[in-house]
């Protein structure tokens, strides 16, 4: 299968290890500024936007979390980077499990930051598809109204994730949430994976519950769980030092400190 991969828009802090922080649905790679400040002295941050979002193109036609894969993995050939720890936020980190699945050879560690490794529920993808639906009536005003709240009971951050979800296009959101409904389940190749797997969770978490870090983390071959008790959906923004010590602690399990 031929993926039609394209350029992403990224920005780059510091140097050493290669560090690719992927954001999460239907956001941009600005959530991850909060952790910048504590990493970029230790790893090469490389923070993109997912094709479709933030200032990268609007490309939707295809669109999966294979294609988004492969567009990061185009991302580190233009960059001449041959191996890298991955983090990915949520779909983020459905995106990443497809890296470390079809590119084993190119990643160096993963970290999966209040994400899973299932599959939806026919109940999940129903709710999706709804949404979907209702996101072609209403607009992205439908989800920057209704999900900030189920990110962070924070009122400031879900002020800003307001604004961030309102930047997004209503095409794009769509066609994201159909690539996660039909989206593979992770658990089928992640014990084969032999980079160090992270999961960082929040004990607050409404969209992803915590048991799922759980229950992800015991199938892997190498990984362990950081849980961070104040956060919820988004721990870069919620608890940015934890989190950042937390990649840290991957990054010296990857390639030594
Ligand atoms: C996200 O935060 O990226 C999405 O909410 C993930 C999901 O809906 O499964």
């Amino acid at each position: 299968m031929e993926l039609k991969t394209i350029d992403l828009a990224v920005e780059e802090h510091g140097e050493g290890i290669p560090l690719v922080l992927i954001h999460g649905f239907p956001l941009n790679r600005r959530i991850w500024y909060p952790i910048v400040p504590f990493l970029e002295k230790k790893a090469r941050l490389i923070i993109p936007d997912l094709r479709g979002f933030g200032e990268s193109p609007r490309e939707v036609e295809g669109y999966s979390m294979r294609l988004l894969a492969a567009d990061i993995l185009r991302l580190l050939d233009r960059l001449t980077i041959e191996k890298a720890v991955i983090a990915g936020h949520s779909m983020g980190g459905y995106v990443a499990l497809e890296f470390a699945h079809a590119y084993p050879h190119r990643l160096k560690g993963l970290a999966l930051v209040a994400s899973q490794a299932d599959a939806d529920t026919p109940e999940r993808r129903q709710a999706r598809l709804i949404t979907a639906r209702e996101v072609r009536s209403r607009g992205i005003r439908y989800i920057a109204d209704g999900m900030p709240p189920k990110l962070s009971e924070d009122m400031e951050i879900q002020q800003q994730l307001n604004q961030m979800i309102l930047g997004c296009d209503s095409a794009v959101a769509i066609a994201a949430l159909k690539a996660m409904a039909d989206r593979q389940d992770a658990n089928l190749w992640l014990p084969e994976i032999q980079a160090p797997i992270l999961a960082i969770a929040g004990a607050k978490d409404q969209l992803i519950p915590l048991e799922r870090a759980h229950s992800m983390i015991k199938l892997v071959n190498k990984g362990w769980l950081i849980e961070i008790p104040e956060a919820g959906h988004i721990p870069m923004m919620e608890s940015p030092q934890k989190t950042a010590e937390a990649l840290y602690q991957l990054i010296c399990a990857a390639n030594g400190c």
